[in-house]
């Protein structure tokens, strides 16, 4: 029989700094080492702190690249890694499959905080909120007139949803519940009847893009997912759709997005998630109907210490030996 881990103090790697609640509990309970200068860490700066303090833990973020050749170096110590994300692209889970080390992520407590990052870049995007604000913050504002910045309804459009996970999911109650919207949605598989709450599914991205007028992109990056709105997708928009990102970058091709901005024949966009943060398309910077925010989907205090939280239930759930439900592998 092996060591009772359960027992000792867990003894954690965290690659940046998190919200104090988080913090504070991981000084009580956890040997620690923290990344206090809170700059993402290459891979050989993760494989020494874990070396150093004998990590059986590593709390990590997207902003951390775990790929094969990482968690090939980690001492044989570590036995989960944990990330503070919903996203795991970050991480090679065959790789940590093959180790036996655990994956645990932050599913469904971010729900709420992204859905409505979701709503304000819909409405941003619709309402020209970008344009609305550089006309105040630059001094060119003559006073109210009947024309000015006219944007579109959002009450009683037509939403589609790309991913019905849970984030999709709650984007949906949202948009139907506030604003009165058809919701129409693609995804891998069809939900119950009980999830889709009335949405309508399309089979085909054809069908499905060809009734979004306001286009919200809620899907994980995957092989499947990557590039999905590309030039061809962005062609089959209604004329004048609005796209919203709160998936991932690279599910878009900026270049053919920018040209559909540039050309009107998309509308607008809200962005919170890019290709290459923080070195994002210089373009979304410069048009004036893109609404962004820089990958702020699940920052709220309330949500990031659930995230947190979460994973230390779950570190200690498989230290007792225990199934946890956010376990990738
Ligand atoms: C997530 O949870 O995946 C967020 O995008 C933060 O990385």
């Amino acid at each position: 029989m092996g060591p009772d881990v359960s027992s000792q103090r867990c003894r954690i790697v965290v690659t940046r700094l998190l919200p104090e609640p988080v913090t504070r509990r991981i000084a009580a309970t956890c040997e620690s080492w923290v990344n206090y200068e809170d700059r993402p860490m290459c891979a050989q700066s993760i494989g020494a702190a874990a070396e150093k303090i004998g990590a059986d833990v590593l709390l990590v973020t997207a902003t951390d690249r775990i790929d094969k050749a990482v968690i090939g170096r980690l001492p044989d110590s570590v036995r989960s890694i944990a990330t503070l994300s919903v996203g795991y692209e970050h991480i090679d889970i065959e790789a940590a499959r093959q180790r036996g080390i655990a994956v645990l992520r932050t599913p469904d407590v971010l729900n709420d905080a992204v859905a409505e990052m979701a709503i304000l870049l819909m409405l941003g995007a619709a309402r020209r909120a970008h344009e609305g604000m550089r006309l105040i913050y630059e001094g060119r504002w003559q006073g109210w007139s009947p024309t000015l910045l006219l944007g579109r309804d959002v009450t009683g459009g037509r939403i589609g949803i790309f991913g019905m996970g849970g984030i999709g999911r709650t984007v949906a109650q949202r948009a139907r519940g506030g604003f009165d919207m058809e919701v129409h949605y693609h995804n891998r598989r069809r939900l119950p009847a009980d999830l889709e709450q009335g949405a309508i599914y399309h089979e085909t991205v054809q069908d499905f893009l060809a009734v979004s007028d306001f286009l919200v992109l809620c899907a994980p990056s995957t092989p499947q997912t990557k590039g999905f709105l590309n030039a061809q997708n962005l062609s089959r928009l209604p004329a004048g759709a609005i796209v919203v990102n709160v998936g991932r970058g690279d599910l878009v091709d900026d270049d053919a997005l920018v040209a559909a901005l540039k050309s009107g024949a998309v509308a607008a966009a809200g962005l919170d998630v890019f290709n290459n943060e923080p070195a994002i398309h210089p373009a979304y910077r410069e048009l004036p109907n893109v609404f962004i925010q820089p990958h702020l989907g699940s920052s709220t205090l309330g949500t990031r210490t659930r995230m947190g939280e979460l994973l230390l239930d779950s570190v200690e759930a498989l230290r007792a030996g225990e199934a946890v439900a956010n376990r990738l592998v």
